[in-house]
């Protein structure tokens, strides 16, 4: 009997196994994952979660029986030592395990703050997964100040989360302002904005130097020379693809674990989705840091291991929650020229162009604008820029032109 081995079992380790089944794939399915708990989602640790309103078990993405039920055997808390792609075979501590299809849906690491500027003091933290966040709430109880490092969603996440708790909250972003990765001018203005009226200190421009306290972190010293009180400090300076053990069993890596347009790696039999894979696009091998990818790509392998031959299409979508504001994203926005800005009453969307071609929107607290633009980027639709900014236009009808 065939026998597909998956190591990792995040979000895209999980969408693999399930697919295979619902796609009528009988063999052996084995998920190896290195944390304790069964698959689940991670977005809601830097926003629900940690907040305190949502319960371990509802970040389950199915419920433990599903697994047994479904003969897909889960090996938790177990770390894979080492790929052979000569034997097809994996290495953990007490076992080998023999594979048909291995998949690597190993993820993504958080970058920390180096030990040499206190990053290992107690009270400094990383939002990656349950046990990180586990770990955070005892400090975020009983910290009065909160240093988050990095203006990206993560950091102004955890930033929004430590100020509804009551605590004094300062962000520092090293690049002249947050979200310059991922977002627009104007979407950070609005973003900047929101965290200053809800009393976020927000410092952007300036870089920590280095952490203070014995054992336990106390303050910040930042580039400008100025000093900070911070009983916790959380660092959201994006993360790196977990490519460690495909690297160390000679797989091709360019950034993160290269795959061709199917999911393939450069070994026989071995696979890679998710945040650790990256896939052949414009040129270039692009890799994307989200849920939507790794679920979209995870599904794609397990219809090729299942022998469709598909190439891979990314339809990129992202979300973040901070205070009351849902933001929304659809598509990419790498290249843009131009935003467009449509307000409608509460409902805020920018559209980002490239000259005449529409390549995203954010959309805060408008699903209607995320939708409609969702169809029109996946549709390859370019509706004019004058029309969006029109609140007299109904989104809908661009969907028809
Ligand atoms: N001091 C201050 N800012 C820093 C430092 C530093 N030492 N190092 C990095 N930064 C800033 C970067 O300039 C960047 O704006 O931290 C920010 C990190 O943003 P991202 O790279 O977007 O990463 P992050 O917010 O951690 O998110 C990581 O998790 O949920 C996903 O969508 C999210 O894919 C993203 C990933």
């Amino acid at each position: 009997m065939a026998h597909v081995v998956v190591i990792g079992a995040g979000q895209a380790g999980c969408a693999l196994c399930a697919k295979l089944r619902a796609g009528g794939y009988d063999g052996e399915i084995t998920l190896i994952g290195e944390e304790p708990v069964p698959p689940y989602q991670r977005p809601p640790l830097s926003k629900a979660y940690l907040l305190g309103e949502m319960e371990e078990e509802r970040l389950y993405l199915r419920p433990e029986s599903y697994y047994s039920e479904n003969a897909i055997t889960l090996r938790l808390g177990k770390p894979v030592s080492g790929i052979d792609t000569a034997a097809s075979t994996v290495q953990l501590d007490d076992d080998v395990i023999a594979y048909d299809h291995l998949v690597l849906t190993t993820g993504a690491v958080p970058r920390r703050l180096p030990d040499a500027i206190g990053g290992n003091l107690a009270g400094v933290h990383v939002v990656r997964t349950l046990a990180d966040v586990d770990a955070m709430a005892p400090d975020l109880g009983a910290a009065r100040t909160a240093l988050v490092v990095g203006g990206g969603y993560i950091g102004l996440e955890a930033a929004a989360v430590a100020r509804k708790l009551g605590l004094e909250v300062t962000v520092v972003e090293m690049a002249d302002r947050i979200l310059s990765r991922v977002a627009a001018r104007e979407t950070a203005d609005f973003f900047r904005d929101l965290h200053q009226r809800q009393g976020v200190a927000l410092r952007e421009g300036v870089g920590l130097e280095r952490l203070e306290g014995e054992g336990h972190v106390t303050g910040a010293f930042l580039t400008d020379g100025t000093r900070l009180d911070a009983g916790i400090v959380i660092a959201g300076i994006g993360i790196l693809p977990d490519d460690r053990l495909a690297k160390t069993a000679g797989i091709e890596i360019d950034n993160g674990i290269k795959t061709d347009s199917q999911g393939r790696t450069s070994a026989p039999g071995v696979w890679a989705a998710g945040d650790c894979a990256s896939f052949p696009q414009d040129g270039t091998q692009m890799r994307l840091e989200s849920v939507g990818n790794a679920i979209d790509q995870a599904e794609l392998v397990a219809e090729n291991i299942m022998g469709a031959a598909k190439d891979y299409v990314a339809k990129p979508w992202f979300w973040s929650d901070q205070y009351d504001v849902k933001l929304q994203i659809a598509g990419l926005s790498t290249g843009f020229t131009d935003i467009v800005i449509r307000r409608d009453g509460d409902a805020l969307s920018h559209w980002y162009y490239a000259g005449d071609r529409l390549l995203a929107v954010d959309a805060m607290n408008d699903p209607r604008g995320y939708m409609v633009g969702k169809r029109l980027i996946e549709g390859g639709k370019h509706p004019d820029p004058a029309l969006l900014a029109d609140t007299d236009t109904d989104l809908k009808t661009l969907l028809r032109a």
